[in-house]
This record gives structure tokens, sequence and C-alpha cells, in this order.
């Protein structure tokens, strides 16, 4: 960027380091992310002390997935000149922003928050939480506020995490008696979650039915084979059904040829158009789409000096404009500075 003051509107995302990502945070994110790095100043958070929420018993998975999430980011075009990435655990205002918060919060509150809730089901822990990941909303809305992000891409399910966040905005302005924390908006992707390939739930890697965005093209190949269509198509000449058909889904994701896959549904719907034949046109679009994303990948991870060195940049850049909303917000709250 030139020296002019950078006047675009600042994003805030990012993912917790559990995994390598997928063709699932390809579709619902990433490419949005490589699309929006210019038209906004974009930072992304490598969450990785949120990713101990619910992992504190794997800690040594949560750390070895920070480098694989920004080849990730790497792989699929996200520009380090143009995309601030930095580290969650390496920005010390984040936390303490994150304990100052807790007081503008309470229990109930967190405890009736709709993605906390569903979550804490979904993970089983029923009375057990940790309070880390009863809290982590708090920390979210300090990672947000901490950057002044007005953007927040993120999935439908992740939208009352916002609300509150924009909640602790209204009472610490409130407790301070000006606007000194800006309020958040949700971008919601159009396209839905993308399901995995058996058809059954969203993509997840622990499920067994992702495509990472290393596969190889023989593993491209195999999933595309083994995913769900309509169990009633039995034979080409039947008619069939696009909704809840898989390879459709996915064509609807990544398919730019609008005309094509109009002309396929219509045939697939009437009858007369095979599996095999509308498999083999959404494996030719993948094999294409992850063909360069798997090249430039192999060749991050080659080189992890150097994308560390893009990561520790990130973070110094992180820390300065973090540290000076916690200084800010330190100083409105008129704590006791020892000078
Ligand atoms: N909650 C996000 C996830 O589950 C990760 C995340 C952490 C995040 N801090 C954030 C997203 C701030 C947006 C803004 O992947």
């Amino acid at each position: 960027m030139s020296s002019s003051i950078d006047t675009r509107p600042v994003i805030l995302t990012g993912d917790r380091t559990t995994g390598p990502l997928h063709l699932g945070h390809y579709a619902g994110s990433l490419k949005s992310r490589v699309a929006l790095q210019r038209s906004h100043r974009q930072f992304l958070l490598l969450a990785d002390t949120q990713a101990l929420t619910d992992n504190a018993h794997d800690p040594e998975k949560v750390r070895r997935n920070v480098l694989e999430v920004a080849f990730d980011y790497l792989a699929v075009g996200i520009d380090p000149l143009e995309t601030t990435i930095c580290l969650q655990s390496a920005l010390p205002a984040l936390a303490e922003l994150t304990l100052l918060y807790l007081n503008f919060v309470t229990v109930s509150r967190l405890e009736r928050n709709p993605t906390i809730k569903t979550e804490i089901q979904l993970r089983g822990f029923e009375r057990d939480v940790p309070a880390g990941f009863l809290c982590y909303p708090v920390a979210q809305a300090a990672d947000i506020t901490a950057f002044r992000a007005t953007v927040v891409p993120v999935g439908e399910d992740q939208a009352p995490l916002i609300e509150q966040t924009n909640e602790i905005v209204r009472r610490l302005n409130r407790q301070v008696g000006r606007d000194i924390l800006v309020e958040a908006e949700a971008m919601i992707p159009a396209v839905g979650r993308l399901p995995g390939v058996d058809g059954k739930a969203k993509m997840s890697k622990s499920q067994g039915n992702a495509i990472s965005l290393s596969a190889s093209p023989d593993e491209i190949t195999d999933a595309v084979r083994r995913m769900y269509t309509d169990p009633t198509h039995l034979r080409a000449s039947d008619p069939g059904k696009i909704e809840g058909n898989v390879v459709f889904t996915y064509l609807d994701a990544f398919c730019d040829d609008g005309q094509l896959l109009e002309d396929l549904k219509e045939r697939y719907r009437r009858g007369g158009l095979g599996d095999i034949t509308v498999k083999r046109h959404l494996e030719d679009i993948l094999q294409a789409l992850l063909a360069p994303i798997r090249e430039r990948r192999a060749r991050y991870a080659a080189e992890p000096g150097y994308v560390l060195d893009i990561l520790r940049e990130g973070t110094l850049k992180a820390r300065e404009r973090t540290e000076a909303t916690l200084a800010e917000l330190r100083a409105a709250l008129g704590l006791f500075t020892l000078t």
C-alpha cells in the first residue's frame, strides 16, 4: 500500500487452527476473502487461543495447524501485501481486552447465546462447559473491536456472536460516555454451507466427508465418485432430482458456466442424463480449481521460514493496532497508570 491514509473499511475474520482448510472453507469464505482484500483493509486471525477453548486436551494439534492454515491462506491467493495475517496468541492486547469486557456481560447472557447453546450440545459438554468456551464470544468481541473492524464475514451460525459483540460495544461506550468502540456488521455469505460428499452434514474433516485443499488428483476423483446423488435415479434414462443432490450443489458452487449448468439440470430432471456424466463435469471443474492451489500450497509448505516471516510481520502490525485500542480503552476507563 502507498503511504497515504488507508480509508478502506476494516475487515476482521479468521479461523480456529484445528486442521487444514477444505473446499467448504473455500466456497464459504476463502474465495470472498481473496476478492475483498483489495476493496477492504483485511486482517486474518489465526485463532489459536480460541481453538484451545474446545481443544485444551490437544494443544499440539492447535500449534501444528497454525502453519497449515497459513499455507492454505497463501495457496488460495491471500496476498500478504494486501491482507495482514496474524497470530492470536501473540497479541496480548486481545487477552487483556477480553478480561475487561468480561465485566460487561453476564453469565446468563452468554448461556443464552444461540451459537454457544448449539455448540455446547454439539460438543457434548453438558454441564462441564469449560469457562473459556462459554466466554469465547467475549474474546471474539475483543478480537473484532481491537482491530476496529466494521465488517466481519462469518457463517450464518456465528451471526449471534456479532450481536453479542455489539452489545458489549454499546455497554462500554455508555460506560465511558463516548463512542470509543465501533459496532460491526456480520457479512453472511450468499452461498449456504457446502454439504459433505456424503450429503449428510456440512463438510468437515472429522466427519471424513471433506475434500481438502491439498487433495491429490486421485483423492478428488475418488471423492467425486463417492458423492451422494439421487438414490432413486438408478438408470440414466430415469428422471432425477436436483434438490439434495450433492453433485449439483457443488456445481452450483463451482461451475461458472451458468448455461451449461442449466442445461445439465434440465436434462437430469427430464431423464436421459447419467450420474457419471454429471460427475465428470464436476470432476473437471474441481481438478482445474484445486491443481494450482495444491501446487502453490506445496511451494509454501517447502518454505516454512518464509511463511513464518509473513506471520511475524503481520503480527507486529496487528500488535500495534490492537495495543492502540487497548491503551485508549484503559485510559477511558480510568485505570490507574504507573508512570
Ligand atoms: N470463530 C471463528 C471460527 O470458528 C474464528 C474467529 C476468531 C473469528 N476470532 C474471530 C472470526 C473474529 C471472525 C472475527 O473459525
